[in-house]
């Protein structure tokens, strides 16, 4: 039986490069997105990869929309929390709805993704969770302590899902991108970001595939061992 697989934020930059690599691997995917109507009926009519709308930052549509793919699909096997936003700022000019809108969306919106879902996986005795967190949780970043708590606290669930999850074959593990080439990156000012580069030893931004690869070999099946770990691809940026 083919795995179902979910992907928050799915349909646009790192997210899609997920779902198509999951799909490639023998998996049924639904892609989630919050906004974008039109990059998502783009994305499905390109790839055949299902979409779904909801806010992850919300308990009650995250905790509907995953019965209906469950009811489309099938029970859920894998889950990627991949949605996340940045609302960039130095501390001192932070305001709290910045702080609010990041801590929503990319730390109680994984909350969001994983609680439903984790009760079946228990019951099935099988499950795949991925974060998807960031160089800047492990190091920290000018700009995003909003941003890198939440990213530094993707660790944090993993590491103790990791524990709560193994006697029943489930394993949760972070994936900390570095700089990658998506619209996100693209918003930080260039003169910013090519000092990031600069910063970079392999001296280019990295590609969402690059992430997507370490999302597949997490969620098989052959990779149940590798539990509450954390992969970094950010070309040489950073040692965690
Ligand atoms: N280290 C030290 N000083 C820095 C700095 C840095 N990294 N970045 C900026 N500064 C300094 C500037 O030189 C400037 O100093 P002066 O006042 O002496 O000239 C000051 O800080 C800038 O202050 P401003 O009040 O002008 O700052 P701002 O309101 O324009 O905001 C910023 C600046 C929004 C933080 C901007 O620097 C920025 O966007 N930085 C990038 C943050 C970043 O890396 N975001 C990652 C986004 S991608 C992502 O998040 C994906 C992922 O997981 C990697």
């Amino acid at each position: 039986m083919a795995r179902v697989a979910l992907v928050t934020g799915g349909s646009r930059g790192i997210g899609a490069a997920i779902s198509k690599a999951l799909k490639a691997q023998g998996c049924t995917v639904a892609a989630t997105y919050a906004g974008n109507d039109d990059a998502a009926a783009k994305f499905t009519e390109e790839t055949g990869i299902k979409t779904y709308k909801w806010n992850a930052a919300d308990y009650d549509a995250s905790k509907a929309g995953i019965a209906q793919v469950e009811a489309d699909l099938g029970p859920i096997d894998i889950v990627v929390a991949n949605a996340g936003i940045t609302r960039d700022a130095p501390f001192h000019k932070m305001s709290p709805e910045q702080w609010k809108e990041v801590i929503d969306t990319n730390l109680t919106g994984v909350f969001n993704t994983i609680h439903p879902v984790w009760p079946g996986m228990r019951e099935r005795k099988f499950g795949r969770v991925v974060v998807i967190s960031s160089i800047n949780g492990q190091k920290g970043q000018f700009g995003q302590v909003n941003y890198a708590a939440t990213k530094a606290g993707d660790i944090g669930i993993v590491r103790s899902l990791a524990q709560e999850g193994a006697r029943f074959n489930i394993t949760a593990n972070a994936v900390c991108p570095g700089y990658i080439a998506t619209e996100m990156v693209m918003a930080v000012p260039e003169k910013v970001r090519e000092a990031i580069i600069g910063q970079i030893p392999a001296g280019r931004l990295g590609e969402p595939d690059e992430i997507a690869r370490c999302v597949a070999f997490l969620v098989a099946d052959e990779a149940g061992f590798v539990n509450g770990s954390t992969i970094s691809a950010n070309g040489a940026q950073f040692f965690a």
